[in-house]
């Protein structure tokens, strides 16, 4: 099985991105390596903090590990948005493929600080782990929003990727570029969508030098979404438009079927809306 790290520079190579979906139940997890196998793609999979709280940092590792062994699936685990030393270690133990290290919050040299200091504990458990920094910042949640979080649509520069590559050696870096984590309420009824500055991906992508992350993915016009894969970006993160198709598969599936007890017999419904949003998007991420 080839390594994320492998999988990552053939997509960089071929100038597509591998899509990478949060999870926190079984339905959802399933959905999402379904959508890969039907299309043939790599696909990458994580957990927040919050999210790991509740499915469990091991037992997520467990659970994507036997689909990985059990269906020989290109399927890599990522630790999303991860703000203390303790969580990325508890996760590069775990045998996590990536760890994304948030320190956007922070002043940027605390940022390089404390990201530097997480890349090289990182690394000590285990070097093939990739790790993620980011800079800029563009929200904290996959929620439905009124307004945009305040602070965001401050674009980070060439100058501030280039200096903080040099100085923390992650292998993956997310810029804040137009992009914003949750979707706004008109953006759900589809009468707006995110705008991504292309021309500044393509600059910071030749300042970093290394693998980039469009963070906040849900929302964004298609067109921006394949003009920033050429221009540099080789993971795109989607999590609202998941847990909105989790939630519509459930509330549909439970009045479609107002005596239904067995999860088992109610979930699939869940499972079918999530795949077809992963679907849909796989398929924008990996095909020209
Ligand atoms: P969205 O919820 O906006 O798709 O962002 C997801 C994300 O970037 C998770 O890391």
């Amino acid at each position: 099985m080839k390594k994320l790290r492998d999988i990552l520079y053939e997509a960089e190579r071929d100038k597509v991105a591998v899509g990478h979906f949060n999870f926190s139940d079984l339905p959802s997890l399933s959905a999402i390596a379904a959508a890969a196998r039907t299309l043939n793609v790599p696909v990458m999979v994580g957990v927040s903090e919050g999210e790991r709280a509740f499915v469990g940092v091991r037992e997520a590792a467990a659970l994507v590990r036997t689909i990985r062994e059990e269906h020989s699936q290109p399927i890599f685990l990522n630790a999303d948005h991860t703000h203390s030393l303790d969580k990325a270690m508890e996760a590069a133990r775990a045998g996590f493929d990536e760890i994304i290290f948030d320190g956007s919050a922070l002043p940027m040299e605390e940022n390089i600080v404390q990201t530097a200091r997480a890349v090289e504990a990182i690394k000590s458990i285990d070097p093939a782990i990739l790790v993620e920094g980011e800079i800029g910042w563009i929200g904290a949640s996959s929620e439905i929003l009124d307004e945009p979080p305040e602070g965001t649509g401050v674009l980070t520069t060439p100058e501030q990727a280039r200096q903080f590559v040099d100085a923390t050696k992650v292998d993956v870096l997310a810029p804040a570029v137009g992009n914003m984590h949750g979707m706004l309420k008109e953006m759900i009824q589809g009468g707006a969508e995110k705008r991504l500055d292309i021309r500044r991906i393509a600059e910071i992508k030749a300042a970093a030098g290394i693998f980039m992350t469009l963070h906040g993915g849900s929302g964004t016009r298609d067109a921006d979404f394949q003009a920033a894969i050429r221009a540099g970006m080789t993971i795109v993160h989607v999590n609202t438009e998941l847990r909105l198709a989790w939630r519509r598969g459930i509330e549909s599936a439970l009045h479609d079927h107002p005596n239904e007890i067995a999860p088992y017999k109610i979930l699939p419904q869940v499972v079918r809306s999530i795949s077809e949003v992963v679907e849909r998007r796989l398929r924008l991420f990996n095909f020209r």
